[in-house]
């Protein structure tokens, strides 16, 4: 697949995913937060952040006073719950490698979330993709460059696009900026899921 467009070595596939493929994610994504339910992570400050997340798969990523790390199990305790077949399958379409992921952390955002420039650089090799899946609302989605948060651009991600952060891109700062609240249906109570799909180990 081509990507639409590229920013700095990230790819973005619009539309890449259809209204039943969206549903099936989302109805994947409800299945894991039964067993694991969402929790607004801390930072090492003990400040709230405005994402709620949880994740499936062998690691999901944690944040709290310990500081941010994958952890094997969800804040509760509970082992998080495999990562269901439809998510796996959009990481196959994407990825381009036969390693299978080993965490899909979900994000989702309510109309004030908002998410810092950061990198994605946990992970004991960035030789993997970061595959990203954008459901509901959209979003303001900011990258910088793999050196340093600014200069940025911005687009707009909707419900049903893929990003992944690969090569020069694997590095790069992103970030979302706001939500544009009501612009999709798809989710019952509003916002926005973000599905990450990330190899670990
Ligand atoms: C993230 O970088 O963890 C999330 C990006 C997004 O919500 O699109
Ligand atoms: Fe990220």
């Amino acid at each position: 697949m081509t990507p639409s467009l590229s920013i700095n070595g990230v790819d973005v596939y619009r539309g890449a995913l259809n209204a039943a493929a969206q549903a099936a994610l989302v109805q994947a994504a409800r299945g894991v937060a039964e067993a694991a339910p969402f929790f607004h992570p801390e930072t090492r400050r003990g400040q709230q952040m405005s994402v709620r997340m949880t994740s499936a798969g062998a690691f999901g990523w944690v944040s709290d006073r310990r500081g941010y790390r994958y952890d094997p199990v969800h804040p509760s305790g509970v082992p998080w719950p495999a990562i269901p077949a439809p998510i796996l399958a959009v990481w196959h379409d994407f990825a381009g490698t036969s390693r299978a992921p080993e965490s899909c952390l979900i994000n989702y955002y309510d109309a004030n979330a908002r998410m810092g420039l950061h990198q994605d650089r946990d992970e004991a090799s960035f030789d993997w993709p970061v595959v990203s899946v954008s459901l509901g609302d959209d979003a303001l989605f900011r990258v910088g460059t793999a050196d340093a948060p600014r200069p940025s651009q911005s687009l707009w991600l909707t419900s049903g696009d893929v990003v992944v952060l690969r090569g020069e891109g694997r590095l790069a700062y992103h970030g979302v900026d706001r939500l544009r609240p009501g612009s999709s249906q798809l989710l019952p109570k509003g916002g926005r899921i973000n599905l990450t799909l990330r190899v670990v180990t």
